[in-house]
């Protein structure tokens, strides 16, 4: 049963359904996964408003639709409207606290290479409390994985695939095996590509600079966010270009940044300190200009925010 370790209501193909009800039979499962792609997206609590803001849903649907088009998946039209939707699932679920959504497109019944029109497909989103560690100051220790980076030419970077994320895990795995908080990926290129699940910023000398869309990598939304408050609020020049993996133990800072991660400061890479090991000054800027947006305490970013209507339990 749901109670207290699941949501109560999830959405799932256009309704908001009882947790017990979103059902498939298990076989229906069988091959689903190899071409399913889905959106992590977070929702703040403000607790001086009373109010759950969903940030850059927009941004998060559209990445979802275009996974889904590069994928070959083909959804009905009128499943799709969870601009709408989401934020009345944290309505009916009575959230009051930072939680992360998670949603999956998925084809049930699937086949080995069967084709769009024969596929069953599903969209299910759920929710889950995960609290902001953007308070948080630690620093982490990362190392540079032995694991390239999937590359455009064997499964795109650019979709948020499930599939894509074994390249992620196995990187993950080793970093962790070997002592460190995480890691980051190269391309085939060896040049920077970004994190495990995570993009990744260095500054140098003034400069905020991060990999371009062509070094292999996910188009963050929190990337184009950190770009955003950079370019807007403190005014520094931003480069989106190609990175060596010198270059970066050269940097003044290093941090990674992404929607669950939120923003993480890096103390070293293959145990070379990163400017004083600790987060850095435009980092903390950036890190406190995201905090305000996200938590709907700066109205210039009203727009990026899905406020969920009233937050009264609806059981
Ligand atoms: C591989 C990868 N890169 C980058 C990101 C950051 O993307 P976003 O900021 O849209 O969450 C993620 C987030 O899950 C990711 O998994």
């Amino acid at each position: 049963m749901s109670e207290g370790i699941y949501p109560r209501h999830l959405w799932f193909n256009g309704q908001i359904v009882p947790w017990e009800a979103a059902t498939l039979h298990a076989t229906s499962t069988i091959w689903s996964g190899i071409s399913a792609v889905f959106e992590g997206i977070r929702a703040y609590w403000n607790p001086i408003s009373g109010e759950m803001h969903v940030f850059r849903l927009h941004e998060h649907l559209t990445r979802l639709k275009q996974s889904m088009r590069l994928n070959r998946m083909e959804m009905p039209h009128e499943a799709i409207d969870l601009m709408e939707g989401l934020p009345e699932l944290i309505r009916r679920n009575g959230i009051q606290e930072d939680t992360y959504i998670r949603i999956i497109a998925f084809p049930s019944e699937r086949r080995m290479a069967s084709r769009a029109d024969e596929e069953v497909m599903n969209l299910l989103a759920d929710t889950a409390p995960l609290a902001s560690r953007l308070a948080d100051d630690r620093a982490a220790h990362l190392m540079v994985s032995t694991f390239t980076k999937i590359s455009d030419a064997i499964m795109s970077p650019l979709v948020k695939s499930i599939a894509n994320y074994r390249n992620s895990e196995r990187a993950m795995q080793e970093a962790r095996l070997a002592g460190y908080d995480g890691t980051i990926l190269l391309n085939r290129l060896g040049e920077v590509a970004e994190g495990a699940w995570s993009n990744v910023f260095m500054v140098r000398n003034g400069v905020l600079i991060t990999p371009d869309l062509g070094s292999d990598l996910l188009a963050g939304v929190t990337r184009d966010t950190m770009i955003h408050l950079a370019r807007t609020e403190l005014g520094i020049p931003v480069e989106e270009r190609r990175i060596s993996r010198t270059e970066l133990y050269l940097a003044d800072e290093v941090f990674l940044c992404g929607t669950a991660l939120e923003m993480q400061a890096v103390a070293s890479i293959d145990r070379f300190q990163i400017g004083d090991g600790t987060l850095g000054p435009v980092a903390r800027k950036l890190r406190s200009l995201y905090s305000a947006a996200v938590r709907g305490e700066n109205d210039d970013y009203a727009h990026w925010r899905s406020t969920a209507p009233t937050m009264q339990a609806a059981y």
